[in-house]
């Protein structure tokens, strides 16, 4: 028997618990994974906070979209995107039910980990790093831009602030203060958020923004973005869907009206795991749970303040 997390109800994290499950052999084009670790990403509580409805008939709601961990069974003709998948491999994958101490699932979502990455990084770098990559694509950054981030500290802020200085952009990210050297440390010109940010913006880049890229949702980074964006089309929001019909800014990712970018986020695994192999992408992991303290995970993410990726570690 394996152990998975589930959403009992709808609610706050004191409904999740962990459930025993049957793992099946992996039948033709599977494989089994011993998950070693797997990440948290706002999307998991959101998802059994009523945020996008409730439906009674899903409960209980497995969580979790994505882990690292060892194939421990394949299918002869179990073959990922990056080639056959053996027993002993160590691999990532990209599954809703992660948070589990083993899966089986089709090869096609299973990919291989580079040697040099940890376990934490592995599972946490997909959801985030895809979605940060389809940031960049939508507003086109290219080298000469100046961009905002907001949130530029966080999990996909801080790999879009970073990924835009590699593309040769000038980066200016928000965050709080005590994240102000490590954002200094990737190339980004930090600055604080709160009142007074469109002028402190100003102050740093008098010629003008070309994109902003915002990864918070608050009505003050969409505003901010507008006064200093002059092209709307180059304004993206991954969280703020409320805003995007009215302002004509690009919404993307699962929300209404937005742009899925299905495919692109689905290869993006291929520059980013290149990328944190050969240490030119950093990943923060914050914080570490034990799988059974997940609630506790939950807490400390929806906080919003988490400074890294969480990791649950069955
Ligand atoms: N649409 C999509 O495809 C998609 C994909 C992934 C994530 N998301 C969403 O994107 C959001 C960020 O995800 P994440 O994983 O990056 O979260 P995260 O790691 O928790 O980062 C949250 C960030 O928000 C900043 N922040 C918190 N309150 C703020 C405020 N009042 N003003 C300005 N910045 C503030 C934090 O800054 P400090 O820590 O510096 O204070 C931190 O940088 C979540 O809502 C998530 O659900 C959407």
């Amino acid at each position: 028997m394996a152990t998975a997390i589930v959403a009992t109800t709808y609610g706050g994290p004191e409904v999740l618990s962990p459930v025993e499950i049957d793992v099946p052999a992996p039948g033709p084009g599977e494989v089994t994974v011993r998950i070693h670790a797997t990440a948290v990403n706002p999307i998991d509580y959101k998802r059994y906070s009523g945020a996008f409805g409730t439906n009674p008939a899903a409960l209980p709601l497995r969580l979790g979209l994505e882990a690292a961990g060892e194939v421990i069974a394949a299918a002869p003709d179990a073959e990922g995107p990056a080639g056959p998948l053996r027993v002993g491999d160590e691999v990532i994958i990209r599954a809703e039910g992660a948070y589990a101490t083993e899966l089986t699932l089709p090869a096609a979502k299973v990919l291989p980990k580079p040697a040099d990455v940890s376990w934490e990084v592995a599972s946490g770098i997909l959801t985030v790093g895809g979605t940060a990559v389809h940031m960049l694509a939508a507003t086109g950054v290219a080298p000469g831009d100046t961009v905002l981030v907001h949130g530029a500290a966080g999990s996909v802020g801080s790999i879009a602030a970073q990924l835009a200085v590699a593309r040769g952009a000038r980066v200016i990210g928000t965050a709080g203060p005590d994240r102000h050297e490590r954002l200094r440390a990737y190339g980004v010109e930090p600055v604080e958020y709160g009142p007074g940010l469109a002028d402190r913006v100003r102050a740093l880049a008098p010629n003008g923004i070309d994109v902003a890229l915002d990864t918070v949702g608050t009505d003050e980074a969409v505003d901010v973005s507008l006064e200093l964006v002059p092209d709307r089309d180059r304004i993206a929001t991954i969280v703020a869907f409320g805003r995007t019909a009215e302002t004509g800014i690009k919404g993307l990712g699962g929300g209404p009206g937005a742009d899925p970018g299905t495919e692109i986020r689905a290869d993006a695994w291929r520059e980013l795991l290149d990328l944190v192999a050969a240490g030119k992408l950093d990943v923060v992991i914050s914080k570490t749970f034990p799988l059974d303290e997940v609630r506790l995970a939950h807490e400390f993410v929806r906080d919003g303040h988490a400074g890294g990726k969480v990791i649950l570690l069955p």
